[in-house]
Parts: structure tokens; sequence; C-alpha cells
């Protein structure tokens, strides 16, 4: 089964409206009429007019980095799907490891996020990964298996088809430690195993499942062009335009 990878650019709490602009009007000569991967940006939310303004005629897709479960409510300082989807924007990151870390969210958080991006329509990235001390202590299967089924529970192998899967070890993720293409694809097909017993195999075959942590230029290509990794999501070296699209032509 051939999955078209995804590459996609995490840009965390960075950049200014006129510096993501900046960044898009560099970025898309760059990889114009690149068909092979899809490709995505995620900006912080007072990003997300200027950055879809700026992809509107491009290939290239936008989306969150957080969305709350909620369509609306008094929660403040969050950011809807409906205002989302209203700027634009398509895809949205769940559970990444810096959310569940610095703002307690929870496998129940998460799978509540996915069932409401599913709703909406919008192509939800599940972020999962496990912490050194778990890598140390054996438990990275269990811990992989233990989000995945937090996070998809019931959601239907008819609902699961936009999902992607991003598998980001926390301890690879800014430290310029990546995990060696063996170690990523290894974990891969540990969720791919568990994704195939909650979904069925079919729906297992067809999920993308991106690598995250310290991808580079020089690392892509070991490492996406594994059988088993279908694209990255990238943090530190997508802030640069010549760096994400080096990156994005692995
Ligand atoms: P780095 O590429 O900076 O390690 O960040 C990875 C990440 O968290 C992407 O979501």
């Amino acid at each position: 089964m051939s999955r078209k990878a995804l590459i996609a650019a995490n840009w965390k709490m960075y950049k200014t409206p006129a510096e993501a602009k900046a960044f898009v009007d560099a970025f898309l000569p760059l990889v114009a009429g690149h068909t092979r991967d899809a490709i995505a940006l995620f900006p912080s939310p007072v990003l997300l007019p200027a950055v879809t303004a700026a992809c509107n005629a491009s290939s290239v897709a936008v989306g969150a980095q957080n969305i709350h479960f909620a369509e609306e409510g008094a929660y403040t300082g969050e950011t809807s799907i409906i205002q989302l989807k209203a700027v634009g924007g398509t895809h949205t990151l769940i559970g990444h490891s810096e959310r569940r870390q610095y703002f307690a969210e929870t496998d129940e958080i998460v799978n509540k996020k996915l069932h409401t991006a599913l709703k909406h329509g919008i192509v939800p990235i599940v972020c999962i990964g496990e912490v050194l001390e778990e890598r140390e202590a054996g438990r990275t299967a269990t811990v992989l298996k233990t989000q995945v089924s937090g996070a998809f529970a019931g959601i239907t192998p008819e609902a699961a088809a936009p999902i992607v899967i991003a598998y980001e070890p926390v301890w690879a993720i800014g430290t310029g430690k990546t995990a060696t293409p063996e170690i990523a694809a290894d974990a891969h097909g540990i969720i791919r195993a568990e994704v195939a017993k909650l979904l069925g195999a079919e729906v297992a075959a067809a999920m993308r499942i991106l690598y995250g942590g310290s991808v580079k230029p020089d690392n892509a290509t070991a490492l996406i062009s594994q059988e088993e990794i279908d694209g990255a999501l990238v943090g530190g070296a997508s802030l640069k335009p010549d760096s994400f699209a080096a990156i994005v032509k692995y």
C-alpha cells in the first residue's frame, strides 16, 4: 500500500504575521510543482489568517497547533474548530507532547478533540510518543499502545480515514537527538499494529504515521524513506523556508 507522505511544519510559538507571510512568499517558489508529498504548515492561531491567505493559491495546507474540543463556549484563551475553519484552516495537531507536558492534556482530552476534528472534517494529526524514562524502562510499546487506544476510543473504522498519527519521541524533540531510522520504524510498526487491532488491517495500512523529533535536511531522507515512515512533523528546521523546502524534497 503506498501512502502519500505528508511533510508538516510545526512553528510552535514563533513568528509574527509579517514573518509568517515572508516565509510563505519565499517558501512557495521553492516547492512549486512538488506533488510527490503533501505539505502543511501549523502556525499559532493569531497567524492563521495571514498564512491561509498567503497559501490560498497553492496546494500547501494550513492548520492549527491545537483546538478546543468544544465548538464554542466560555473557554478563555482557547481556539475553536469553527474559528479554525472560518479562517481557512483544514488540519489540526492534537495532543502534541508540549500540550501534554505543559498544559496537562490527557489521552481523554486528546480523544475528545479527535472526535471534534472528525465531526467537522478537519484532518487531525494525533501526536504520541514516549519520554526518555519510559524508553529506558522498556515501556515504549506499552506507552504507545495506551496513547493510541486512548486517543481512538469510540472512533469507528468508517470515520478513521482522515486521521494521521505523528510519532514524536519526546527525548528527540528540540534536543538534536533523532531516533535512528530503525528505532523510528520499529515504533511505527508497534503503532500500526495497535491501529490494526482497534480499527482493522485495512484502516491501519492506509493510515499515515509521521515521524517528528529533530528532523533536519540531512537526516530527512534516511527517516522518510523507511517503508513505515509516511512523512515528518518538523519543528526547528521548519522555521526557515530553505531548510523546510529541503526536507520537503528529501
Ligand atoms: P524539533 O523538530 O524542533 O525537534 O520539534 C519536533 C516537534 O515537536 C514537531 O512537532
